[in-house]
């Protein structure tokens, strides 16, 4: 069913038409030794999980509910790095597939004109600094109708759809996807950031721009000009002092 021509990626391949989040079956592989590449997808997710225990809307067969077990052999600290990785996957294949340039908003939501189109959740098992494995969800919005998607969050979410006016083919896309996370992989492991931070720059969503930023402990305006090498948010505060930013919500300020 998925003919995937990979080296790694997608050897196994745990398919369910409904489950309440492949993240779940994912870790409950990951645990019972599932191999390196190993790959979740799902129809359907009865309970999505979106970052900062959000949910996540998965309706059936509408779009792509995909978590990845990896077992990278490097430092936990650089993990997020991954999450950027995949961030720069997504946003290939849905430039290559629709010609449309998306962009990817820190860290890792993927934008098309502006809304979202796909979102990453990484979560980590670590100990004693080594990484035991790693689970890459992806949710990619692929044929949903603005209706699809509950009302309050309409006007910022979208899909491949909305955005191109065509039906994609669900499985192509998934193909395409896991032969490009390999290849970029790879890359990765063998030359390491620079070319993702790179790639990431060049999709990144009001790079240069003046963003609005709020943290648990404060808020303040800032220009944000890039990503570290850890993946972290780099800013430049109004003082002219430059600071890393790991977590924490950050406002895009609108004029
Ligand atoms: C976010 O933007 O908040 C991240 C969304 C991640 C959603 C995907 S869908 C596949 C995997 N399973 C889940 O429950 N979540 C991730």
């Amino acid at each position: 069913q998925w003919g995937l021509n990979t080296q790694w990626i997608g050897k196994s391949i745990i398919h369910k038409t409904s489950t309440p989040s492949t993240q779940i079956i994912a870790h409950q592989a990951a645990q019972n030794d599932a191999l390196h590449g190993t790959v979740v997808i799902a129809d359907e997710q009865t309970s999505g999980r979106g970052r900062m225990s959000r949910q996540w809307h998965s309706t059936k067969q509408k779009g792509i509910w995909l978590s990845l077990v990896l077992r990278p052999n490097i430092s936990p600290y650089l993990a997020p790095q991954l999450t950027l990785l995949t961030a720069t996957v997504l946003a290939d294949v849905i430039y290559s597939v629709t010609k449309i340039r998306p962009q990817i908003k820190w860290p890792n939501d993927i934008l098309m004109h502006s809304k979202k189109t796909a979102g990453i959740l990484t979560e980590m098992q670590a100990e004693q600094d080594q990484i035991q494995y790693v689970v890459i969800g992806m949710g990619i919005n692929v044929n949903q109708a603005k209706n699809d998607f509950p009302d309050i969050i309409q006007t910022k979410a979208t899909s491949l759809k909305i955005e191109t006016n065509q039906t994609w083919d669900i499985v192509k896309l998934i193909q395409e996807i896991l032969v490009t996370f390999e290849q970029s992989y790879d890359t990765y492991i063998k030359n390491g950031f620079p070319h993702i931070k790179n790639k990431w720059e060049s999709y990144g969503f009001k790079i240069g721009k003046t963003i609005w930023v709020k943290t648990l402990q404060e808020e303040f305006k800032a220009i944000f000009s890039g990503i570290a090498e850890d993946g972290a948010l780099l800013i430049k505060t109004m003082q002219g002092e430059t600071k890393q930013l790991y977590s924490g919500e950050i406002n895009w300020f609108q004029k």
